[in-house]
């Protein structure tokens, strides 16, 4: 067990107003992207999160120049003078998050070469990058893995491809982005991601010079130039910290508003909460009345006050349910009538959690079929990929180990929501991709302390 831990006095409902800043899965591929450009980038409402540091110092490797902006979040990223680093430079980061991958295309651009470290990020299964990998071949880049990672070169340069995605990865299709649009010529990419986040990434490329067209079908175009220059950027909204604040409300049977969250990237998770007897309303028209400013909206999400419902619902990519809401929404479902089904088609391996919440005196049982849904890639690969949630159940505290980020801060909720105390180890996980949450938890009326 590890020594950064939360102790939970739980049981009591979390209510009162946070604020969530840019997205974590946006910010850190738009900092990617201002190394492609030839002038400096500005990012602003950076959240202060781990991930943003290691990209801060891969960039500064790169001798890409980053420092804070007069805003509180603004980031200010200069790329004029990019340079080769040293293999042991960037080892050092080597584990600590899955971004590396996306330096390929730009350092090939930018500089004729790249060293990828292994890579990490949340243990969710196994991760592979042959997607990656696949298309930087077909842009005319020479891979080699080595023991000590991957070394990539493009002695004839990039060009541009027709590439077709076996799976709509969210990954591949920014790594196609962020190497077609510096590429020689047209490229074509069928069965890409539509996330909100890329949309947002294409715009920030957009702002740089690039010529992207995103077709219907998840077709998209990229008609490659040669150069591009820095952006100004306000990323979209934490969706997926949205998502985790307004389950914390529904499990805790309290009330959160969640500032800066926008209604637009959260349709279908809104459409769900609802399903089950969560309430929310959209407070964002408050910015737009005539005459009021100063006032932020967002989304305000609260437990119903009677019993919660049970639901079947299956994670997918967009516009489906998002498979980093499922961890979070799965402790509400401990507390709905009934058996609830949750089918995670995304991820083979994301609900090892779950025996976590069981221990608590949650009733879940994982199946390796396809349940409720459509069959997926997982189920005849004998993949416990499918989960069935039987509540109303009352949990109770226990002490937990928190595995990875989302399932970690659904371990966070869940200790919230149980009588007792509770003790979470491994806490610091959750920094990597929520602000301040334990600011957050305090000004919500939580009772935790660090031991
Ligand atoms: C991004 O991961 C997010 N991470 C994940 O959020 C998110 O869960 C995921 O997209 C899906 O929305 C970041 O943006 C940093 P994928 P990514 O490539 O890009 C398979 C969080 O907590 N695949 O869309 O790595 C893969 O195994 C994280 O914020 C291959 O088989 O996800 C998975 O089953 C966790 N080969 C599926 O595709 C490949 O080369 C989707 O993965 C690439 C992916």
């Amino acid at each position: 067990m590890t020594d950064d831990v939360l102790t939970v006095h739980g049981g009591t409902p979390l209510r009162g107003q946070i604020r969530v800043r840019g997205a974590k899965n946006l910010v850190s591929k738009a900092m990617v992207a201002a190394l492609l450009g030839e002038s400096p980038s500005r990012l602003y409402d950076v959240p202060r999160i781990r991930d943003v540091e290691v990209v801060s110092g891969l960039l500064e490797l790169h001798g890409v120049k980053v420092s804070a902006g007069a805003d509180d979040g603004e980031l200010v990223m200069d790329p004029t003078n990019v340079e080769e680093a040293s293999t042991d430079e960037i080892n050092v980061h080597a584990g600590s998050s899955r971004i590396p991958i996306l330096f390929c295309g730009p350092l090939l651009h930018r500089v004729g070469r790249a060293f990828i470290p292994d890579l990490g990020g949340c243990h969710i299964g196994p991760r592979p990058i042959d997607f990656h990998i696949q298309a930087l071949r077909e842009f005319g880049a020479i891979v080699d893995k080595a023991p000590e990672g991957m070394h990539l070169s493009a002695p004839n340069g990039l060009h541009g491809t027709k590439l077709e995605l076996p799976y709509p990865s969210v990954g591949a299709t920014e790594q196609v982005l962020l190497t077609a649009v510096r590429a020689d010529g047209v490229t074509e990419l069928r069965n890409a991601a539509i996330e909100p986040e890329i949309i947002d990434l294409i715009c920030v490329l957009q702002k740089m010079g690039a010529i992207i067209t995103v077709h219907t079908d998840r077709v998209i175009e990229i008609q490659g130039v040669p150069r591009l220059h820095g952006y100004q950027h306000k990323p979209i909204p934490d969706r997926i910290e949205a998502a985790s604040w307004a389950a914390a409300a529904l499990a805790t049977k309290g009330e959160i508003e969640v500032l800066g969250a926008r209604q637009a990237d959260m349709m279908t998770f809104l459409n769900v909460f609802r399903s089950i007897g969560g309430e929310f309303e959209i407070t964002d028209a408050r910015v737009a009345r005539p005459g009021v400013t100063g006032v932020e909206g967002g989304i305000k999400f609260w437990h119903p006050g009677h019993e919660l419902q049970a639901v079947a619902l299956e994670t997918d990519v967009h516009p489906g349910f998002m498979t980093d809401w499922q961890q979070p929404l799965v402790v509400a479902l401990t507390q709905a009538r009934g058996l609830s089904i949750m089918h995670e088609t995304v991820y083979e391996q994301r609900l090892g959690y779950t025996q976590a919440l069981n221990q608590m005196g949650a009733t879940i049982q994982v199946y390796r079929d396809c349940l409720g849904g459509t069959p997926c890639r997982f189920g005849r690969r004998n993949f416990k990929h499918s989960a069935v949630i039987a509540g109303p159940s009352k949990l109770h505290a226990a002490d937990l180990e928190i595995p990875d980020l989302r399932a970690g801060f659904s371990h966070l909720i869940a200790a919230l929501a149980a009588e007792g105390t509770s003790r979470v180890y491994g806490v610091d996980l959750i920094n990597r991709g929520y602000e301040d949450f334990e600011g957050k938890l305090g000004a919500l009326g939580a009772l935790v302390e660090r031991l």
